[in-house]
């Protein structure tokens, strides 16, 4: 799996690297960033689920590929 911020959409409510750290980051604004290109290692998905679950802006993208 992989995880994507969409750029246009978040808006740094920071829900993404709060619940899942080892996933994502913040810039300097404390706008998400993926970490680790977005691959999500087997055993974070449910991290990754979570997060995208819970971005107010719907801005995470997870899929496969
Ligand atoms: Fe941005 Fe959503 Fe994370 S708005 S900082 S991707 S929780």
């Amino acid at each position: 799996m992989k995880v994507r911020i969409d750029p246009e959409r978040c808006q740094g409510h920071g829900r993404c690297y709060d619940l899942a750290p080892d996933l994502f980051g913040e810039d300097d604004e404390g706008y998400g960033t993926v970490l680790a290109g977005g691959e999500v290692a087997a055993g974070q998905e449910t991290e990754a689920r979570l997060a995208q679950a819970n971005c107010p802006e719907r801005a995470i993208e997870a899929g496969n590929g």
